[in-house]
């Protein structure tokens, strides 16, 4: 790279995400989302996690353009409960490339994200990741969310008889739609919890009221 093009100045866009971002979204995310580091939010990823939120969140789909690349996203979503004024807003899936980190691009992707989302009548933003996720939880309290709830996911391996039928893939719903669930039903999510029996992870759960 010359001297020239080391100074130039990087064009960067907080803007909605577009259907040619779909894969550039999919694939940061599995590099993000790795086995090693961040198991649980490795299950939970995959493609149908892009374009379920794509399809029924577009508006709260945003991706952080620099110089035409992703080099980072954000993907949310808002609920309603029967009974209750309160709007929620969930903040599902938030990566930026390792290269691009500390340049405030998570920054500017969770604030149009919440102003978004706060002009939509949404009075409480929640999140939630794994316990050890130390950089995330570090970066949520900066962005003003607080009073952590410690959740239990459990997992349970479930043996495979050999049989032909076994190679058939069939889609189910993602963990990741479970969990949401659990945000919004936490008495039967509780409940389910105490009849398992291998506990995984704690998840960490944090509120921010706007
Ligand atoms: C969390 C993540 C999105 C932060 O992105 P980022 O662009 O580097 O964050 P920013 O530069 O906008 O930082 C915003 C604030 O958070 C703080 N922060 C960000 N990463 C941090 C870290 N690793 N440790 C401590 N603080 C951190 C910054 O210091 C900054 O605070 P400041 O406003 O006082 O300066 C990024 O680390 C990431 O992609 N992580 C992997 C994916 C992930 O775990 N996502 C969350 C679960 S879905």
């Amino acid at each position: 790279m010359s001297t020239d093009d080391s100074r130039r100045r990087l064009r960067v866009a907080i803007r909605e995400m577009e259907i040619d971002d779909l894969s550039d979204v999919y694939h940061l995310g599995s590099r993000l989302f790795t086995s090693g580091e961040l198991p649980t939010l490795y299950r939970t990823w995959d493609e149908y996690e892009v374009t379920t939120f794509f399809n029924t969140d577009t508006e709260y789909c945003l991706v952080a353009d620099v110089d035409g690349e992703v080099a980072g996203f954000v993907l949310g979503t808002t609920y309603e409960k029967d009974g209750s004024a309160w709007k929620y807003g969930y903040v599902a899936w938030i990566g930026v490339k390792p290269e691009h980190r500390g340049q405030k691009l998570g920054h500017r992707l969770y604030q149009e994200l919440e102003r978004r989302m706060a002009e939509d009548g949404v009075r409480i933003m929640l999140m939630d990741t794994e316990a050890g996720n130390k950089a995330a939880i570090s970066f949520f309290s900066r962005m003003g969310f607080g009073r952590p709830e410690p959740q239990v996911w459990m997992s349970k391996t479930l043996r495979r008889e050999a049989s032909p039928a076994n190679g058939a893939v069939r889609r189910h719903a993602s963990p990741a739609r479970s969990m949401r669930l659990a945000l919004r039903k936490p008495a039967e999510a509780s409940s389910a919890a105490s009849n398992g029996h291998a506990t995984d992870r704690a998840l960490h759960q944090t509120v921010k009221t706007v």
